[in-house]
């Protein structure tokens, strides 16, 4: 097995949702403490989860988990030690295999899945806890026996059924048996498709309020500070500056000039949306959308979509706007992907529109028609 590719993919994967591995992992292993470890608990690590460890991180950093849910995904090898829990063995042999019909002899006849005393004599043999799930859950990962190299889940006094997707709404849904990266990328997976879910439950769009500028302010310059090259203002312009774009517009409260946000918890604003009209009167029926932002903790969670469609939207009740424009940098592939796929088109360009430190930038201009 190719466990090279896997690896990549996952990396690919992190990345397509803007989420840096290196901050989000602790850091790589070196070989040398792999085989330290091998040693003293008697083992071989599969092949995969050593590939995890020495390419990916040992184990998810906890305090960078930002705006996405693997906190429980992966353990690094010391939290390993001491979730073994206390009579672990995991160099004896692990005692079931998927299709041994002796794993059913330690379960209770009873539905709930209980197991009879047998076997908590030997249910610490053979397997790490590789992930913690809370409520005494464990993702085991055989390291001895049969089964060796697969994904089994464990509770305190319970065995379940091994399966390949580990997120807990999709456990029966996986392939079996699987390994740590199958059981990795899965629970990856199923996290990001239910993120989004829960994201869109607990996202509401509205505009800025008046005692919101303070938000407005700390957020625009997060954004300029860490996209420098996708905007014409500097960060160092923008802090100099007495008054924010919006400063002004948001206390007019205008129907068709406001900051529109994107609060979690009606609270937390993790993404804003600019949008001004034209005021001569042979272009008022225009508007301009600028500003756009969503924080990089929470990118590709559908969040900047669903920010620009809800204000796109709003703008065209009003009968007066026919039109809705915005400038882009033609290297910023992320942004206009996501223009475009709100039907905004391209209209123009100007080569050489931005200059800075003797670099050069062109600048694509697009439109949404009514
Ligand atoms: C551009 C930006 C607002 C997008 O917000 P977002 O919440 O991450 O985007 P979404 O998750 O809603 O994704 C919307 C679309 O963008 C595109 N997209 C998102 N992330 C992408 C990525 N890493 N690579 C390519 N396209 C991507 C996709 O087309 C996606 O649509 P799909 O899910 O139907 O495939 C955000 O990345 C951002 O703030 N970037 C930095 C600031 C900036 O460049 N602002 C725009 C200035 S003009």
């Amino acid at each position: 097995m190719n466990y090279q590719e896997n690896i990549k993919r996952i990396k690919e994967k992190f990345e397509k949702i803007g989420i840096d591995i290196k901050k989000a992992f602790n850091p790589v292993l070196e070989e040398n403490e792999i085989l330290a470890f091998e040693k003293k608990h008697q083992i071989t690590l599969p092949e995969d989860y050593r590939l995890f460890l020495m390419e990916i991180g040992n184990g998810i950093n906890r305090k960078d988990e930002g705006g996405w849910q693997l906190h429980n995904a992966a353990l690094n090898i010391s939290q390993l030690d001491d979730t073994l829990f206390k009579n672990a063995k995991p160099h004896l042999p692990f005692p079931f295999t998927i299709d041994n019909p002796d794993r059913n002899s330690f379960l209770d006849p009873n539905p709930n899945g209980y197991i009879n005393n047998g076997f908590n004599d030997i249910m610490y043999d053979g397997y790490l806890a590789v992930s913690d799930q809370g409520c005494c859950l464990y993702v085991a990962l055989v390291v001895s026996g049969k089964a060796y190299g697969q994904i089994w889940h464990f509770g305190e006094h319970w065995v379940f059924e091994c399966v390949g997707n580990g997120h807990p709404e999709e456990w029966n849904e996986g392939k079996r048996p699987c390994s740590f990266l199958e059981w990795f990328e899965g629970w990856f997976d199923s996290s990001v498709k239910y993120q989004k879910k829960w994201f869109k439950n607990n996202l509401i769009f509205r505009k800025l309020e008046i005692h919101e500028l303070e938000k407005y302010h700390e957020i625009r310059l997060e954004c300029l500070k860490n996209f420098p090259e996708n905007f014409g203002t500097l960060y160092e312009e923008e802090i100099q500056h007495q008054n924010f774009k919006f400063d002004k517009i948001i206390p007019q409260n205008l129907p068709n000039d406001f900051l529109m946000g994107a609060f979690l918890n009606n609270d937390f604003l993790v993404g804003i949306c600019g949008i001004t009209q034209e005021k001569r009167t042979k272009t008022q029926h225009i508007c301009e959308i600028t500003q756009m932002y969503v924080r990089h903790t929470h990118k590709g969670l559908g969040i900047g979509k669903s920010l620009l469609k809800t204000t796109t939207e709003l703008v065209f009740q009003n009968p007066q706007i026919e039109q809705i424009i915005l400038a882009v940098m033609e290297n910023n592939q992320t942004a206009k992907k996501l223009y475009e796929n709100l039907g905004f088109e391209e209209y123009g360009k100007l080569k050489n529109y931005f200059k800075h430190n003797n670099e050069y930038q062109t600048q694509v201009f697009m439109v949404l028609q009514k």
